[in-house]
């Protein structure tokens, strides 16, 4: 099979995947129970929905059609998402759940995009490759958003568990207090994606830079 054929197997994935997590999107949005997770969520939806687009002008230039071919893996991924839908717990530890889901579906996504594009270049394609890069952008930038969201909604649920009884409370020094210590970089560069998001911002946390932060209201614009 030439490169061509396997790049637009490829992209017929993607346009699958990001078709089923269209589908998938509203009942994820209306299940999250942090309000900032709601409006991440929501504000994805409306982007892949702008993905699926590129990805029809995509095969526009590539004289194709985007169907033909159904994702296995995204079928599955949204399959465990909603394993995590089903499931009764309370809050946070709810929250938990679809973030754990949320994020490999991000990182499914950014592997398939960035193949795709590297395809694209090689194959001298650079009015798809630029589409291709819009996405990717869209799909790095969700998966930062979870991540900070998640930091927060984690140590939440963490609290949860320890007044149900579920963790005993560390001892001593806290291997928590170690990952947390590791985590201290990235930590300054989620504030003020937390910022944002929730529209307050965190004693002691670090101004992030301009063009992030213009980046970042962009996409949580609506
Ligand atoms: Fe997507
Ligand atoms: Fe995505």
């Amino acid at each position: 099979m030439a490169l061509k054929d396997v790049f637009i197997n490829e992209l017929r994935d993607m346009y699958s995947a990001e078709n089923q997590l269209a589908k998938a999107a509203p009942k994820l949005t209306k299940s999250a129970k942090d309000e900032d997770l709601r409006k991440l969520f929501k504000n994805h939806a409306e982007e892949t929905k702008e993905q699926i687009g590129r990805l029809r002008e995509a095969f526009e230039i590539l004289g194709t059609k985007p169907t033909g071919k159904h994702c296995e893996g995204m079928e599955g991924m949204i399959a465990e998402s909603s394993e995590a839908l089903g499931e009764e717990r309370a809050g946070a530890s709810f929250d938990a759940g679809l973030l754990g889901a949320a994020l490999r579906t991000e990182h499914y996504e950014i592997a398939g995009y960035t193949a795709a594009i590297l395809m694209a270049k090689a194959l001298g394609m650079k009015d798809v490759a630029d589409l291709l890069k819009e996405n990717l952008a869209e799909e790095e930038k969700m998966a930062k958003h979870l991540h900070s969201t998640a930091k927060d909604i984690f140590k939440k649920a963490a609290k949860e568990a320890k007044m149900d009884g579920d963790v005993e409370p560390p001892s001593k020094k806290s291997k928590m207090d170690k990952d947390s210590e590791r985590d201290s970089e990235v930590d300054e560069q989620d504030a003020g994606v937390r910022t944002k998001l929730t529209g307050k911002s965190k004693a002691g946390k670090k101004a992030k830079p301009a063009e992030l932060k213009a980046e970042e209201e962009t996409a949580v614009a609506e």
